[in-house]
């Protein structure tokens, strides 16, 4: 059993995959600032031990593995304090990776799609390089995770840390924020609330949407794989191409809603086209999504439905 520290476990994705992590039996660590994340999002349980507090002032203690997650997620959360999502990119990213080697523990990171910017070839695959504004709104996040990668293999290379790099494309469910400002949460939240849909442009632009539980799978798969040696980034995500538009139909139709669809203009760098090649996921881990899209916003809205009635 592990000892397993959780960056950001107080979050949409680390509280899932802390909750996966208790029932294989091992205990979690979740060091989260709680700038996105709650600590309601997480059980009260024996193995589980909850420290508040910022990656990028590092943290102390010994552990077997660490998922490094703590970034926000959601653009108009990381476009708050962009130096702040840049100094938990870089500098958090370094301490941790710092502490994977006190401690001689693998490291998994928690890469994005975002790296890819707007992509000019489609399905992307890990060996595309991207095509990234620099200087755009949504830089601090997309440059501040190439540059957590690249910390990744500079240490893995010149101080031989051991090192996972997950590329993580759109996934969603339950216990994301309700206002983190994205395309599953917005439409539902309207949709529940009788407001009118937003759709950004055409709704033309396609997104491909992962389910929760599969992509915690494959983060969890990732980690624990040593054959073949996983010695580059792997994209993670659902290749199920869907436009904005169909999206937003089908959330009508899941929650019976009568909400309009209305246009708005599109945000800048908004990508117009995002879907994952994941063969190498397939071969290497023998990885891929099993849930579909209408099942996994079904549950989505089932989960969105109990917490507006609670609120
Ligand atoms: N959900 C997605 O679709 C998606 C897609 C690509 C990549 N990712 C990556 O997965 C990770 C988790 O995303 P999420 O969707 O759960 O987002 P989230 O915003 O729900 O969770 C991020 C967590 O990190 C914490 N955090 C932020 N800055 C911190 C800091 N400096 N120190 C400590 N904790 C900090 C937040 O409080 C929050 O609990 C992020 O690294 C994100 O970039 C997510």
């Amino acid at each position: 059993m592990w000892n397993a520290l959780v960056t950001g476990g107080a979050g949409f994705l680390g509280s899932h995959l802390s909750r996966l992590l208790l029932d294989q039996g091992h205990s979690v660590v979740v060091l989260d600032d709680l700038s996105t994340g709650s600590f309601t999002n997480l059980p009260d349980h024996p193995r589980l031990t909850k420290v508040k507090g910022d990656v990028a002032r590092g943290w102390e203690g010994k552990v077997d593995r660490i998922y490094h997650l703590a970034c926000p997620a959601s653009p108009p959360k990381y476009q708050i304090d962009p130096v702040k999502t840049l100094d938990t990119n870089y500098q958090g990213t370094r301490n941790m990776l710092e502490l994977a080697l006190r401690s001689g523990a693998r490291l998994l990171l928690t890469s994005t799609s975002e790296i890819y910017g707007d992509p000019q070839v489609s399905p992307q695959a890990e060996t595309y390089w991207g095509n990234v504004n620099t200087f755009g709104p949504r830089s601090c996040y997309d440059e501040g995770k190439r540059v957590a990668e690249s910390l990744c293999y500079a240490y893995s290379r010149y101080r031989q840390a051991d090192v996972r790099v997950a590329r993580i494309f759109n996934t969603y469910g339950p216990f994301m924020a309700p206002d983190d400002g994205r395309v599953v949460t917005n439409f539902i939240s309207q949709a529940l609330e009788g407001k009118p849909i937003t759709i950004y442009g055409s709704g033309n632009q396609t997104r491909s949407l992962c389910y929760v539980d599969d992509l915690i799978r494959g983060l969890n798969l990732l980690m624990e794989s040593t054959s073949p040696p996983v010695d580059a980034p792997v994209n993670l995500g659902n290749p199920n191409e869907m436009t904005i538009r169909q999206i937003a139909e089908l959330v009508l139709e899941l929650t019976g809603s009568n909400s309009p669809l209305i246009e708005c203009p599109l945000p800048q760098d908004d990508p117009k086209q995002r879907c994952p090649d994941i063969s190498r996921a397939y071969e290497w881990l023998g990885w891929r999504p099993m849930v579909s899209a209408r099942d996994g916003i079904k549950r989505t809205c089932d989960y969105f439905e109990g917490a507006l009635r609670l609120s």
